[in-house]
């Protein structure tokens, strides 16, 4: 592809310009980084997988009626997405404890919550993308409560979505995290999947054995990145043949 202007550059995934306006480019990288930059390395073939597993979730959910923010893979590390208005904010699902919650609570990983949670993380690296209460959201102006009443309702189709879509090869869908982005039509704001969706933003548990296959391996030390994210593509029947 020719020659493209960087539009922005994060710690995963790079964006350019789209071939057409409205449009941009979504580049997956080999970078693997955990506790916000301070442990990285390079895994290679990472970003091929996570390109092929984020179009897999995204196109599942377009499938179902749930907008997002993909158009089309382009090649194996690149695919086309809308440009959107990105709303600065994590939203995270769990439907068992885990990670930060397990932490602050002192819950023992894996136990079962009540029913899916959905929390909000303020999106700032600086920060280290801190917890947020809906009240700071709203009165900060980085989402109204209509908007709030609309994520919580995406992310819990996403949540049913995926979690059943992953039971069905055998993986317990722990918790996620996504990011919604605003699309305007006639003047009237549409929300959208945003980011990516892929075993470096999900918690995925093999069901027999508790096995982790996403990040968490990286994060802890656990073994192979590419062997667990390997094996989620494989399972999913998205394996590319050159990874
Ligand atoms: O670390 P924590 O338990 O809060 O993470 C919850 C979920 O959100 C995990 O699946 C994790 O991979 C994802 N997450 C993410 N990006 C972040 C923080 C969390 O994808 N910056």
């Amino acid at each position: 592809m020719a020659r493209r202007k960087k539009v922005y550059e994060g710690k995963a995934k790079i964006l350019y310009e789209g071939p057409e306006p409205g449009t941009l480019v979504q580049y997956f990288k080999d970078d693997a980084t955990a506790g916000n930059g301070a442990k990285k390395d390079v895994i290679d073939g990472k970003g091929v997988l996570n390109n092929r597993l984020s179009e897999f979730f995204m196109t599942g959910l377009q499938s179902i009626g749930i907008p997002t923010h993909f158009i089309r893979r382009l090649n194996m590390r690149e695919q086309l997405i809308r440009h959107v208005e990105i709303i600065p904010l994590e939203v995270i699902v769990r439907n068992f404890a885990a990670g930060s919650m397990a932490k602050r609570l002192g819950m023992e990983e894996g136990t079962v919550l009540p029913r899916p949670i959905v929390e909000f993380s303020y999106k700032n690296d600086e920060l280290g993308d801190p917890l947020v209460p809906e009240e700071y959201i709203i009165a900060f102006g980085w989402a109204t409560q209509q908007d709030l009443d609309d994520i919580v309702s995406l992310a819990l189709r996403v949540n049913d979505f995926l979690s059943g879509v992953m039971h069905g090869v055998g993986i317990k869908l722990v918790d996620f995290k996504i990011e919604v982005g605003r699309i305007w039509e006639n003047d009237y704001p549409r929300l959208v999947v945003a980011d990516e969706i892929s075993p470096d933003s999900c918690r995925l548990w093999d069901v027999e054995t508790g096995t982790k296959l996403d990040k968490d391996v990286f994060r802890r030390d656990l073994g192979s990145l590419s062997d667990a994210y390997t094996e989620v593509a494989r399972r999913l029947g998205v394996l590319p043949s050159n990874v």
